[in-house]
């Protein structure tokens, strides 16, 4: 908690350099990457925005357009369950001052049942989005971060990482492996003399997007409030963050409380939000 005090929101100015700095922020049609466009936006970034409804990009692009004139802003379709498709995503990017990138995209959409309910299908979608997309799109964009270092990549996590959640066990464990390919890839960077590419795993707890269908509360933030801590908490230079302040005092919480005790929690809380029983909703 104490970093806070010691970090600054605009710690993030660190990789705006060159002539017209970019970021990338994958899922940037809705929720949490919406906004985090706009931050990174109000900080002086141009942005790129992916997502797979091009209707709804573009609604986003041209609403961020008229907020801030003086940025620009693309957008890269491509659906993240088809990780051949960051080739797509590679040509877009060409050539520019690519300084950020945020994987943001995750198996949001993922039904809260039996493991053994999923259809293979599912399976296959939820993993290619919450592995083989993150890991395509990094192997795409590594190369032009190292080039123009100073860059960041932040790396969107989940509690079910460290609490991992019945009747979402895909969703879970693809966030199991984002962690630790982040670490891992920021002690590659470390062990090539990159130290100046930044790489950050970030736990987000609740927020109120389509995707929880919570309302907003200090434990529940709404998606902008949700941005506005990952893009502040990026000066603190670590490989895991929990950027919101009330999620990490969730954190050091569940330290002390028996492992038993959390275990039974997410039984029940999450078995209470199945989508597979007559009367719950996503
Ligand atoms: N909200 C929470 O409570 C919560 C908690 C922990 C972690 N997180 C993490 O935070 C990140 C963002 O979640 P969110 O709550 O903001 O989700 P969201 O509101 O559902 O938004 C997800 C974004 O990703 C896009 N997307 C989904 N599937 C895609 C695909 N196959 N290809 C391309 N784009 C796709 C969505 O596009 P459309 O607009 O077309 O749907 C949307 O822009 C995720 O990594 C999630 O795991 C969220």
């Amino acid at each position: 908690m104490l970093w806070r005090l010691f970090t600054s929101s605009f710690a993030i100015k660190k990789y705006h350099h060159g002539e017209d700095p970019w970021a990338i922020v994958t899922g940037a049609s809705d929720g949490i990457g919406k906004e985090l466009c706009r931050s990174l936006a109000q900080r002086g970034f141009n942005v790129f925005l992916h997502g797979r409804d091009s209707d709804k990009l573009i609604l986003v692009r041209n609403s961020l357009a008229t907020q801030f004139p003086n940025a620009r802003f693309e957008v890269a379709v491509a659906d993240a369950t088809r990780p051949g498709l960051v080739t797509e995503v590679a040509a877009v990017l060409a050539g520019k001052n690519l300084t950020i990138v945020i994987n943001n995209a995750g198996y949001t959409g993922a039904p809260i049942q039996p493991f053994t309910s999923f259809s293979s299908n599912e399976l296959e979608r939820g993993t290619n989005i919450g592995v083989g997309w993150i890991t395509q799109l990094t192997h795409v964009v590594l190369p032009t971060l190292i080039e123009n270092k100073p860059s960041l990549m932040v790396n969107i996590g989940s509690f079910v990482e460290s609490q991992p959640s019945p009747f979402l066990a895909v969703y879970s464990g693809t966030k199991g492996y984002t962690r630790a390919f982040s670490h891992a890839l920021r002690l590659e960077m470390q062990a090539l003399g990159h130290n100046d590419v930044e790489i950050q795993y970030h736990e987000v707890h609740g927020v109120a997007t389509k995707a929880n269908g919570e309302p907003e509360s200090l434990i529940v933030p709404s998606p902008r409030n949700m941005a506005e801590a990952i893009v502040s908490a990026v000066g603190k230079r670590s490989s895991f963050i929990v950027p919101y302040w009330v999620h990490e005092l969730f954190t050091w919480a569940f330290m002390v409380v028996p492992n038993r005790f959390l275990q039974m929690m997410m039984i029940s809380e999450v078995g209470k939000r199945r989508t597979d029983l007559k009367g719950n909703i996503g």
